[in-house]
Parts: C-alpha cells; structure tokens; sequence
C-alpha cells in the first residue's frame, strides 16, 4: 500500500468516528428554545456546518467508495434534518400554540361555590351575639332518653308534653324518644360540670306535628344557661335585651309575658314588635303587633337537685327559641317546608357566612 492510500484510509476511519459520534449526539439532542435550536441548524445543517464540509470532502474519495460513502452521508443528513423537523414543530406547539387556543376574550366559566343554609345562617347569628358574652357552644343527642328530655326538667309522668301527639318514642322501647328540645343539653351539661355553667345549645329537634307551611315535625332551637352564684331575672332579661338588639335593631322593642314551664319558675315568654308593620298590626303577627321568639325563665329548684346541683347556692336562668321562625321573618320566606326540601333553586338564594 502506499503512503497516500494509508493516509486515506486513516481520514476515512477518523471521519466515519466523527459521523458515529455526531448522530449519537443528534438522537440525544433537545431543544431548550428556539435559539438552541437554530445553534443545532447551524452546527450541523449550516452552509458552513459539518454535513456541508463533509460532503466537501467527497471528492477525495476513490471513486469505488464514494457510492457506500454517499449512503453514510446521506442518512447523517436526513438525520439531523428529521431532528431540526421535529424539534421545530415541538416547540411552536408548545408555545404558540397554547396562545393559538386560549381567547382572552371569552367570558371565564362561573364556579359554583354553593351557600349556606339559611337555617345555619340564623343559627350562626344567634350563636355567635351569645359568644360574645362568654358563652360557649354544647351539643348533646338527639335520640335521648326519657330522663334527660323530661323528668329531670320536673315534667312528672302525666305531663301533657309527654303525649303521643307530640313526642316520637321508639315503637320497641317507650324510654327512648326523639328530643323535643334542646333542654337534654342543659341537663347533661349540669351533670357532667358546676357551676358556673355559660352555655348555649343549637341543635335539631322533633315534634310529632301536622306538617304545614307554619310547622314541622323536626325543627332547630338554639336555648341557653347560666347558673351560677347570685343570678336574678333581671340577668335574664338584660342577656336578652342585647340579643334582641344585636339581632334585630335598636328600634325593636320588647315584652315579657308571665308563662308556664315545668322547669323554670317563674317563666316568660318574650315578644318583640313586629318589624314588618312596625307594631301596627300585619297578618305575619296576627295583628297583634307581636312576634312571640322565645321561652325563658329562673331554673326550677328540683331542676338543679336532679342534676346534683345545690339550689340553695346556685341560681340560674334558661330560655330556648325556635331558628326556622326568625329566619322565616328575616328572609321573607312564606312556608317552613322550604326549608327542608332540598330545592336547590331555593337554597342557592341565601348568602353570608
Ligand atoms: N324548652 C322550651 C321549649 O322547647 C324552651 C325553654 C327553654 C323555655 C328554657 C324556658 C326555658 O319550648
């Protein structure tokens, strides 16, 4: 062999390295951007690149060669022009096209973020006037038994209270009942702690009624206690003076009326003035001017024994209102039933927190 033929083959072998390394590196390539990929276009496909001066070098080559030789260039080149194809089409996909799809000027999809019950509204409102004189939130059962419902709130055995009519016993054990008033939890609170007890019971509950647009046969309450030492009616009434003030305005005035309950003595019920005729007399208060809101009163002596609490030490007041009515006159709403049938075009109109 001589010299030149060796030199040859020796650039032959040095070029097809080259090339082996160059298509490693092409198969592997990704480009960051659009500038990495123009660096990429010029390194191997520019006029100056690495396939063009190659080729440049096909002239040196023995013309028994150039033929196997032209085939290794040529699927070199069509390599990196593929890549240089298929990064180009990547990246304009990935950016201009996502400005292609979104129109800015389309009107956003509205979440719906759904609201509160109006009942839980009312009850968070009520809930909340009461927290801010140091009350605190007790709940208790509402499938209770017949001492925590009635006898330990001194309603003896023949109390009208206790008729079928108004209360759901369990048909396989009489003494067990749905509650008809949160009272259950005042009387769980007095057993478990002493005085002094601050506390305030929302919760759900039943009454064996005719269900019509002014009543049904569950409902809530929010009743309140407070005992401790020294504790006067006139406690009593203050607490609620700043409950109805805080919940319905300055200009609601308020009444006492004396009334019965076997667990408090003496009792009341209290009135406030009817905000939708201003007390002149509507059908919603029966043209009274009146709205009746809640039940109250001095804890009853045996109340407090029953539940080991010393009456001679301790006093207290309690008083219990309905949630469903307040919100009917707040919202405007015309049937209680509403309330628990779940439409959503109905429940959706409320909002607060
Ligand atoms: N428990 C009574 C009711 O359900 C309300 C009430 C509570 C009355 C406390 C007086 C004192 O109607």
């Amino acid at each position: 062999m001589d010299d030149t033929l060796i030199h040859y083959l020796r650039g032959m072998e040095a070029m097809l390295k080259q090339i082996e390394a160059c298509q490693n590196e092409i198969r592997q390539f990704t480009a960051q951007d659009a500038e990495a990929l123009e660096q990429f276009r010029i390194r191997f496909l520019g006029v100056k690149g690495i396939i063009k001066s190659m080729m440049g070098e096909m002239k040196l080559v023995p013309v028994d060669q150039k033929k196997s030789f032209g085939q290794v260039m040529n699927s070199f080149k069509l390599l990196a022009e593929e890549k240089f194809e298929s990064e180009k089409s990547r990246l304009s996909s990935g950016s201009s096209s996502e400005q292609r799809d979104i129109d800015i000027t389309l009107p956003g999809h509205p979440l719906s973020t759904g609201s509160r019950h109006p009942v839980t509204l009312m009850r968070n409102r009520i809930v909340e006037i009461f927290q801010r004189l140091s009350f605190t939130v007790a709940e208790g059962p509402e499938i209770e038994d017949d001492w925590h419902n009635f006898t330990a709130l001194n309603l003896d055995e023949h109390h009208p209270a206790r008729d079928m009519q108004d209360t759901f016993y369990l048909s396989t054990d009489p003494a067990i009942l749905l509650r008809t008033h949160t009272s259950n939890v005042q009387i769980r609170e007095m057993e478990r702690t002493q005085p002094p007890i601050r506390i305030i019971c929302p919760g759900r509950v039943y009454r064996n009624e005719t269900i019509s647009a002014r009543s049904h046969c569950f409902f809530h309450q929010v009743e309140g206690l407070y005992i401790d030492t020294n504790v006067s009616f006139a406690d009593l009434k203050q607490t609620l003076y700043f409950f109805v003030k805080e919940m319905f305005g300055d200009d609601v005035n308020v009444r006492f009326r004396p009334s019965y309950f076997p667990f408090t003595e003496p009792s009341a019920e209290m009135d406030i003035s009817c905000m939708l005729c201003k007390g002149e007399g509507c059908a919603v208060c029966k043209r009274t001017g009146w709205l009746e809101i809640l039940g109250c009163g001095m804890v009853h002596p045996n109340v407090l024994k029953n539940c080991g609490i010393d009456p001679e030490t301790y006093t207290g007041f309690a008083f219990g209102m309905g949630i469903e009515r307040p919100a009917l006159l707040k919202y405007g709403i015309t049937d209680i039933r509403l309330f628990s049938e779940n439409d959503v075009r109905f429940l959706e109109q409320f909002t607060g927190a």
